[in-house]
């Protein structure tokens, strides 16, 4: 039997996406469960986290489960993920002992890697998380590298929360200003998601560099051909609030200037006007606003739009504990 992992939602059929959200609403009723007694989960980070982290250990922790973080390279030896390679650099070990060993310790795996941001071409085949896979024999979790699928069903539950049926809303999705180049993975998974559940998606960009990369863009068309809905790319920030009800922010780097940010800087700082804003957020049809945090105030959005009842993120976030409860729950 092939293992089961969840590295993206797109693997996952939408009745499972909607299993989770079930168990999840109902982990938010009550916190407690058994699902994991006397079951483990290791946690690797390869990269910062307060959400993340915070929320699997707890998470695992009230399903009367144990959750152990590593974070290689730090408090656990740096890991090699070239095959056939010389290790006679600085890496200890090799992922196919990491992932196998840690194997025989728990049940599931969880991990969180970003991409270097120096080349695309390398960053998109998302090579550890998909090492983890390969090697692991028990079910591997995808805590943030390419993608953010807990965050996707976090956002998704909140969405569900204040609206109840998604299909059709009017969803947009804005890159936002932020001094550096970020990841592209929750912007990612926001176009993923929001065209999952048939809404009509608008990715609001810059310019045509900071569209998103064709395989999800590619992703994303085929979920509107499967689940109606649309998906409209913008450059105007105007006719793209106008009558939202869902504005979902992030910022990230554009994909062609990997590797040169000095290059991409002048254009990005031009930009920083696509700031969510009380101007914007009043085109809107009394629309919501979200971010994944975390998020710089008066950078990403006014402290007007965060502190506002639109604002929907601190809700997102705890969602965060209870979709990954369910996951586990389910993969146990
Ligand atoms: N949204 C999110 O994943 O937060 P952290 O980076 O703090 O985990």
């Amino acid at each position: 039997m092939t293992l089961r992992h969840f590295l993206t939602t797109q693997d996952w059929s939408r009745a499972d996406l909607d299993a989770v959200l079930e168990q999840a609403a109902q982990f938010k009723q009550s916190k407690i469960g058994r699902q994991m007694a006397g079951k483990s989960i290791a946690l690797l980070f390869f990269n910062p986290s307060m959400r993340t982290r915070t929320s699997f250990e707890l998470g695992a922790h009230q399903l009367g489960g144990h959750a152990v973080v590593l974070q290689p390279g730090k408090d656990a030896w740096p890991i090699e993920f070239d095959v056939g390679t010389v290790m006679d650099g600085d890496t200890e070990e090799h992922v196919a002992e990491v992932a196998r060993v840690l194997s025989r310790y728990v049940d599931l795996i969880a991990v969180r890697a970003f991409p270097k941001f120096q080349d695309w071409a390398v960053d998109r085949e998302d090579r550890v998380i998909h090492a983890f896979a390969k090697y692991s024999t028990v079910p591997v979790i995808n805590m943030e590298t390419i993608t953010h699928p807990c965050q996707e069903l976090a956002h998704v539950m909140a969405l569900k929360e204040r609206f109840g049926e998604l299909k059709g809303r009017k969803y947009v999705l804005t890159w936002t200003y932020h001094p550096k180049a970020l990841n592209t993975a929750v912007a990612n998974s926001g176009l993923l998601i929001a065209t999952r559940y048939g809404m009509d998606v608008t990715l609001l960009c810059p310019t045509p560099d900071y569209v998103l990369d064709q395989r999800y863009m590619d992703a994303a068309k085929r979920n509107v051909a499967e689940n109606g809905g649309s998906l409209t790319v913008s450059h105007d920030i105007e006719s793209s609030y106008r009558d939202a009800q869902i504005v979902y922010a992030k910022s990230w780097g554009a994909l062609p200037y990997f590797g040169r940010w000095d290059q991409e800087k002048p254009i990005r700082d031009a930009h920083k006007h696509f700031i969510v804003d009380e101007a914007k957020m009043a085109l809107t049809d009394n629309g919501v606003f979200s971010h994944c945090l975390p998020l710089r105030r008066n950078v990403k959005a006014t402290d007007a739009v965060m502190d506002s009842p639109a604002c929907i993120a601190i809700e997102e976030a705890e969602n965060r504990i209870h979709v990954q409860k369910a996951i586990m729950a389910a993969l146990v």
